[in-house]
């Protein structure tokens, strides 16, 4: 099979190294890619939201499969652009279609579906411009810390978590009348205490999949202070999932997700993430991803033993239920170099040494670039370091290790990766 896989990130790395290893794999291209990406296919100088660029390159290479990494493209419609164009008809697109993807592109649309199918989670309201007064009503009648999101993307800003009211208020009128992070919306919630995890299904419209879960860690210092970012590292699997919580995840959540799917006529194909916090080890949505998690793809698909183009081919011609999904037992574990300074101002284009020097590690590349057989940082996040072990520790000594002997201007990581896992 001829594929195109659209992204340049860390998940997209993972994912390209996992489709590299599957005997159905005639020709692998990633668009646009990365230094790292290029080792499994070839490079395609594209941008993932220009969809007539795509078109082109799909008629000219003769896709037959395209792989969608990122949220942006699944949101503005790529799915619904090929199945109306018919010179595309017979390309499969793996990812939700433009309706199913508000999963992800509207917060107000996923507490709808949560709500309208029972699925566990924060109670809530929305509020816009004309009901700002409301919202801020709703606020008083809340304890603290208040949980504001704005409605629709907003590359991980839009979440704010206040803890003074009088702030919170101020907060919401400035959102709200401003359409501050882009969004006429602002949904409310209560705010929950717990750990969180990322489950992750394949679904293709009809039947499903469950691959391992992992937990990420945003926050970008040490203690999960600071920041929110990217993500920082991940581990899977997640050992307070092990036992009963997974059992709960599937029958209270993954069930009537799917469910509700169906019933709302979705035609969901492709990964949903599903964010998930553990009140008191019971299962609550913090939030519905329309794609995989970066960097928990990063752990997930080297834990995936199964062959991930047969499973996609899976999705395509709704046969996921004839294929197995098989985890490799062992725990993987990421931890991400990210520039200086990042999140906030830094700077690209640094050499990265030392990245033949690793041993027994597998390096995502998630930001980088080259100039021949130099590979430069170029972006935030730059590199996911994942290794395997018989637990977290075991997992995390070999990456640190690896990290030891990668260098570049400004390097920084996170040294206390899976910290509230470790006894
Ligand atoms: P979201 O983009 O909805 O996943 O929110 C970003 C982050 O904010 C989550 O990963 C949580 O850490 C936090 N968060 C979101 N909603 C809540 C909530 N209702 N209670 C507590 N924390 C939350
Ligand atoms: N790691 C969180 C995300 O991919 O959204």
């Amino acid at each position: 099979m001829k594929v195109l896989l659209l992204g340049s990130g860390g998940r997209e790395h993972a994912i390209a190294w996992k489709l590299a290893q599957s005997s159905q794999l005639e020709e692998l291209y990633i668009a646009p890619g990365n230094a790292g990406t290029r080792k499994h296919g070839k490079n395609v100088d594209l941008q993932v939201n220009d969809f007539e660029g795509i078109k082109n390159f799909v008629l000219e290479a003769a896709i037959e499969m395209v792989v969608v990494g990122p949220e942006d493209p699944l949101v503005n419609g790529i799915v619904d652009f090929f199945a109306t164009d018919p010179s595309l008809i017979s390309v499969a697109v793996i990812g939700p279609n433009k309706y199913a993807a508000q999963l992800e592109g509207s917060k107000d649309f996923a507490k709808e579906f949560l709500y309208r199918h029972n699925i566990p989670t924060a109670k809530y309201a929305t509020f816009t411009k004309e009901t700002i007064k409301e919202g801020q009503a709703f606020l008083a009648t809340m304890k603290a810390p208040y949980v504001l999101k704005a409605d629709g993307l907003a590359a991980g800003k839009g979440v704010l978590i206040i803890d003074d009211l009088k702030t919170a208020q101020v907060e919401l009128e400035d959102m709200l009348s401003h359409s501050k992070f882009g969004s006429t919306k602002v949904v409310i919630e209560e705010f929950l205490k717990g750990i969180e995890m990322s489950a992750f299904i394949l679904l293709d419209g009809d039947g499903y999949k469950i691959l391992p879960e992992a937990k990420d860690y945003k926050r970008i210092g040490e203690g999960d202070e600071g920041l929110n970012t990217g993500g920082m590292g991940a581990v899977s699997p997640v050992p307070f999932a092990a036992s009963g919580f997974m059992d709960k995840v599937h029958n209270q959540i993954i069930i009537p997700t799917v469910k509700g799917l169906k019933a709302d006529n979705m035609d969901y194909r492709g990964f949903l993430f599903i964010g998930l916090i553990s009140v008191k080890g019971e299962p609550f949505v913090i939030e519905f991803n329309c794609r995989m998690g970066d960097p928990e793809t990063e752990v997930v698909m080297p834990r995936l033993k199964s062959d991930l183009l047969d499973l996609l081919e899976g999705v395509a011609t709704q046969t996921l239920s004839e294929r197995d999904v098989v985890f490799d037992p062992r725990t993987a574990a990421t931890v991400m170099m990210v520039s200086g300074g990042y999140p906030e101002k830094y700077e690209k284009g640094k050499t990265i040494y030392g990245l033949n020097a690793v041993e027994d590690s597998i390096v995502f590349h998630a930001g980088t670039s080259s100039d021949g057989p130099a590979v430069m940082s170029a972006g935030g996040r730059v590199l996911a370091i994942t290794s395997f072990g018989k637990d977290i520790e075991d997992a995390l000594e070999k990456s640190y290790e690896n990290i030891s002997r990668i260098e570049f201007e400004g390097a920084y990581f996170r040294k206390d990766i899976g910290f509230d896992l470790i006894n």
